[in-house]
Formats: C-alpha cells, sequence, structure tokens
C-alpha cells in the first residue's frame, strides 16, 4: 500500500513545503498554500511510459525541419510562427469570456479538413458548445468532441481517437484521480498537465491547452506550467472593445512578441489583414497632443496612436498617467524633456494613451510620446503625414532602434509623407516619396516638430 504524503503547494510559484504556513517561502506571496495528497503511485507509472533514451553527439542527429500544420486562419497562424509543430503544445491565456473557446473551436472546425481533431471541453456541455459551433458558421463535419474532466478518460478517448490535434479547455478543470487534491489546484493542474505533454510528445499530436488566469493576470496554476510547454500565446484587449489581440510570450518554434489581430463578431473572430489601418482612430482632422508611432511587435511593423495630454494641474503633486505604455518611462522622459530642451511640465498633469487598446513595450516608443506631449502642451497639431519613432537615452541623445527600415516602409505604404526617426536608423538611399527627418538629439527632434 503506497503511502500516503501531505504536502502544501504555493498557487502562484508552485513551491512546496511540509507545513502550512502563511506567506510562501519561496515567492512571498500570502495564503497562496494549499494542501494536497500524493498517493505516491503517480510519479513513477507516467515517468514509466518514457521510452529509455541514449546519449547521442549533437553533430550526428539529422535536424528534421519541424513539420507545421497551417491552421487556416492565418493570424492564428502568425503568432504560433507559420503554422502548430506537430507533437507541440500550445498554452492559451487570458481574461474570462475574451474568446478562447471561440478561437480554438474556430481553428479547429478550419483544421478539420486537414487533420483529425478532437476538442476536450470540460467547462461546458456538448449542446453549449454545439450551440456556440452554430453561430460560428459551417461546421466542417468530424469535428470531434468529447466532455470529460477525468485525465484517465481523457488519454484513454485520445489514444483511440489519435487525434492530430487536441484542444483542452480548459487545464484547470482536468483532475486525475491519483492526487487527491481539488481539480485546479497547483498539484492537480501540474500532474494533469505533465501527462498531457507526455501524451502529446509520444503521439505528436499537436496540443492548445486553454488556461485561467488570476486577477493579477498571470496564468493561474505554477509558473511550472509555462516552462512545460513550447509555447504561450495570451489574449489581450479588454472585452469591452471588439479588437482582440493574441500574443506570444514565449515560443520555441518562433518569433516571441509575434501578434496576432482579431474583431470579435457576432459570427465569431474575424481576422484583421491591416492592423495598421485600424489601430489608428484619428480620421478626419489634425488634433493637437496626437501622433503616429511606428512601432514592431514581433516579426511585424505596426502604425499605432499615441495621444497626450497635458492640462494645468491643480495638484501639488501632478499626475502621470500612461495607458498601453509604461508610466515610470514617462516620468523619465519628462525629466529628460525638462533637463534637456528646458520644456518644463512641472506644473502640468500629463496623460497618454495608446489608441486601439494595445500595450507596447519597446522603448522606440519614447520619441513619438514625447512628440505628443510637446505637441499638446504646445497645441500645436504635428499634421496628418507625421510617423515617429526612436529611443531616448538619459542624456538628450535618439538612439536608434531595430528594424528601422522595415517600420519606416510600413509608413510609406499606409501614406505617410515624413518620417521623424533616430540619425543611425537613416536610409542609406533616399526614398521616393517620404521625407526622411534623421536626428541626433531631442533638441534636434523638437525644433523639426515647431515646423
Ligand atoms: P469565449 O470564447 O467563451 O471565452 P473564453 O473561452 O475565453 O472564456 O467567449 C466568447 C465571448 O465572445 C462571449 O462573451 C460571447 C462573445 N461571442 C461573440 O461576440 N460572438 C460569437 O460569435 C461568439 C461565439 C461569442
Ligand atoms: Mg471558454
Amino acid at each position: 500500500m503506497a503511502r500516503l504524503k501531505t504536502v502544501f503547494s504555493c498557487s502562484q510559484c508552485g513551491a512546496e513545503t511540509s507545513k502550512w504556513v502563511g506567506q510562501c517561502p519561496s515567492c512571498e506571496a500570502w495564503n497562496s498554500l494549499t494542501e494536497s495528497v500524493y498517493t505516491g503511485a503517480c510519479d513513477p507509472q507516467s515517468r514509466a511510459l518514457a521510452p529509455a533514451s541514449a546519449v547521442q553527439s549533437l553533430d550526428a542527429i539529422a535536424a528534421e525541419d519541424t513539420i507545421r500544420i497551417a491552421s487556416g486562419m492565418s493570424e492564428l497562424d502568425r503568432v504560433l510562427g507559420g503554422g502548430l509543430v506537430v507533437g507541440s503544445v500550445v498554452l492559451l491565456g487570458g481574461d474570462p469570456g475574451i474568446g478562447k473557446s471561440t478561437l480554438l473551436l474556430q481553428a479547429l472546425n478550419a483544421l478539420n479538413e486537414r487533420a483529425a481533431v478532437l476538442y476536450v471541453t470540460g467547462e461546458e456541455s456538448i449542446q453549449q458548445v454545439a450551440l456556440r459551433a452554430q453561430r460560428l458558421g459551417p461546421i466542417s463535419a468530424n469535428l470531434r468532441l468529447l466532455a470529460e474532466t477525468r485525465l484517465g478518460r481523457i488519454l484513454e478517448c485520445a489514444g483511440q481517437e489519435q487525434p492530430q490535434v487536441m484542444v483542452i479547455d480548459s487545464i484547470q478543470t482536468v483532475f486525475t484521480d491519483l492526487l487527491r487534491s481539488a481539480p485546479g489546484s497547483v498539484a492537480q493542474v501540474r500532474e494533469s498537465a505533465a501527462q498531457l505533454v507526455n501524451f502529446a510528445k509520444h503521439n505528436g499530436t499537436g496540443l492548445f491547452l486553454v488556461g485561467h488566469v488570476t486577477k493579477e493576470g498571470a496564468l493561474a496554476g505554477p509558473r511550472v506550467l509555462e516552462h512545460m510547454v513550447d509555447t504561450v500565446l495570451y489574449f489581450e484587449g479588454d472585452t469591452t472593445s471588439r479588437f482582440r489581440i493574441v500574443r506570444a510570450v514565449k515560443n520555441r518554434f518562433g518569433a516571441v512578441n509575434e501578434i496576432g489581430v482579431f474583431v470579435m463578431t457576432e459570427a465569431g473572430l474575424r481576422e484583421v489583414g491591416n492592423p495598421s489601418a485600424m489601430f489608428m482612430s484619428r480620421q478626419g482632422e489634425d488634433v493637437p497632443g496626437s501622433v503616429v508611432l511606428a512601432t514592431q511587435e514581433g516579426t511585424r511593423p505596426l502604425l499605432v496612436e499615441v495621444q497626450a495630454l497635458v492640462d494645468e494641474s491643480h495638484l501639488g503633486n501632478p499626475r502621470r498617467v500612461c495607458v498601453g505604455l509604461d508610466a515610470n518611462r514617462l516620468a523619465m522622459l519628462l525629466a529628460v524633456l525638462h533637463r534637456h530642451t528646458g520644456i518644463a511640465t512641472t506644473a502640468q498633469d500629463v496623460f497618454i494613451n495608446v489608441a486601439g487598446g494595445i500595450k507596447i513595450a519597446e522603448t522606440a516608443s519614447d520619441l513619438a510620446l514625447l512628440a505628443a506631449a510637446v505637441s499638446s502642451l504646445r497645441n500645436k497639431p504635428l499634421g496628418k503625414d507625421l510617423v515617429v519613432f526612436g529611443e531616448v537615452g538619459l542624456g538628450g541623445e535618439i538612439r536608434p532602434v531595430q528594424r528601422g527600415q522595415e517600420r519606416i516602409r510600413e509608413a510609406a505604404k499606409l501614406g505617410f509623407k515624413r518620417a521623424l526617426i533616430p540619425y543611425a536608423n537613416k536610409p542609406k538611399k533616399a526614398l521616393v516619396d517620404m521625407t526622411v527627418l534623421a536626428v541626433k538629439r531631442l533638441d534636434e527632434a523638437l525644433q523639426h516638430l515647431q515646423q
């Protein structure tokens, strides 16, 4: 008889202790330890499935090209790096109701013509899934469906069906009888995921795991889940807006930070082929405080509108608020602006917003952010034909950014006529219908904007 062992594992980081404590000793999260009981039997059993492997030398191994299955949804394929790799595991996270189930059901529907697929639902009944599928348009024949939460049964059915692509919606509902802790607990999520990953690798099944996110926005369950899978995709955007962005935050088979853009319609998610046009809200007149930034998401150049509002403050400590950009960086850039060009915003509140609900993490947004702030402060529009990118250093210098040429090309394609960019990103040849304003310093950049 196997000995029972009680452990307490942290729901934030997955660390285990033998006694319950109020604060996790590893990640210092409060009240995150939950009890789980191992029967002790599960580990050797599941590990024994793995075939014995021998040590080999690297140069003797033939590197095969990864085989990919294109889902037929080009935006999804793009974030995956060109399609789902056979035998790879993808974790899809996002807020409730953002469209995870919808996206995967659509993808399976599209895939079904090329590969055997299985959709395992643990959250909705078969009828609910069928109802949703009807809204999504014609359903292809042979979309196999299973409503099950017991891991043993799922693996058994998957073994019989031998799907090439399988979806588990969601990993938090799956549980194994080998552990006594509740479904959704760290131990259950980890063990279930480990066995599913094992299945996928052995059978060459492309596996999508749907994961819930916590209040803080991280994937629920231990961090270890992110290490176990090949690709981690996150749904961005809020449920009140129609736009949905799927971002690759980890990808063993493609570029990280790659995004796919969708809109939610009555008939499911629709792909957006030209997102640059979508993220620019301004049509018609040219307003102060608005500038177009050429940013780069993964391998894709993207034009977004940065808006600034600089207004007289009545507070002792003026506000600096950023939506879609880093607020600490804003404070730093305003200090650079003051120190190197003499433009003070100490008596003003500064609000910055990126239109369209997209989040920008790269420093190439610095110059656009300051250009928008100065434009709002001076109440002077910058012109509708201007596109800006560049990093601003603490010394007031404009530093180059990666893939400058691609950003300029994307802007030219969308009809922009002037580009304010770092000097080091200046194209070698003059462009036909684009005036390039290449600058080395911040004051030089602002002079261009005054004209
Ligand atoms: P869902 O895919 O169930 O989200 P998740 O699995 O991430 O929790 O969310 C779908 C949401 O989108 C739901 O609020 C209803 C809406 N929706 C549409 O607007 N159009 C549609 O065609 C479908 C299927 C859902
Ligand atoms: Mg769902």
